[in-house]
């Protein structure tokens, strides 16, 4: 049997007979900026963001901060077995649209379906807090396998629209088109 539980701040949580591989999604606080800050430093998250080198604390806990205080993206923090896994967020750009959608997970979790159990769960969240979002929209490099094959799991489709960003391979810095994909709702 499964059973829906939405408490008070929209956390969607499933309990499926006692499994051993629940994810949840939860509203980012100020209380997560340390487990972002660490998540954002792992190697991986470095490459795929474009940055060269790991943030400061300071400006990463400000552009939190900022993001909390003005609402200006959704932040969702997704809990592995009641623990800090990774993060999604996205922007609300209008009733319809979910724009800017991006995913990490902690290395610590990788290969264990989180990312992909997690984008699905996120289907849910926009169900219940957005009903009339249509379709979502992602940006994704055209060397990010392992991103590709978890959206092409969930549906999304790969467009013809692209833009050019900058990741930063050791020292030399590489230009990479980055396909947006869409997922219908
Ligand atoms: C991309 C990311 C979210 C995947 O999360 P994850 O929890 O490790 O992914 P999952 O375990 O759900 O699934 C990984 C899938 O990719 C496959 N995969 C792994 N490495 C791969 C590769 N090099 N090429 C193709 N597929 C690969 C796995 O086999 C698995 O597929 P399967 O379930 O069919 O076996 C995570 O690696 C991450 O945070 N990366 C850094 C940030 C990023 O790239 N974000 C995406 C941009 S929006």
């Amino acid at each position: 049997m499964v059973m829906l539980l939405v408490n008070k701040t929209m956390q969607i949580n499933y309990t499926c007979n006692k499994t051993n591989n629940d994810i949840t999604l939860v509203p980012v606080t100020i209380g997560d900026i340390d487990f972002l800050y660490h998540l954002k430093s792992e190697e991986q998250s470095i490459y795929w963001s474009g940055y060269s080198k790991a943030p400061k604390y300071e400006n990463l806990s400000k552009h939190y901060q900022d993001c909390i205080n003005k609402k200006t993206k959704v932040i969702l923090i997704i809990k592995f077995n009641g623990e800090s896994a990774g993060v999604i967020s996205f922007v609300i750009k209008d009733v319809l649209t979910c724009t800017d959608y991006g995913i990490n997970i902690s290395s610590k979790f990788s290969g264990q379906k989180v990312g992909f159990q997690s984008i699905n769960k996120c289907f849910e969240y926009l169900k219940l807090n957005n009903p009339s979002v249509k379709s979502i929209d992602a940006f994704i490099a055209e060397n990010n396998k392992r991103s590709q094959n978890i959206f092409t799991k969930s549906g999304f489709i790969l467009t013809t629209n692209y833009k050019y960003m900058d990741l930063k391979p050791s020292s030399k810095l590489v230009s990479i088109r980055f396909y947006k994909w869409i997922k219908y709702l």
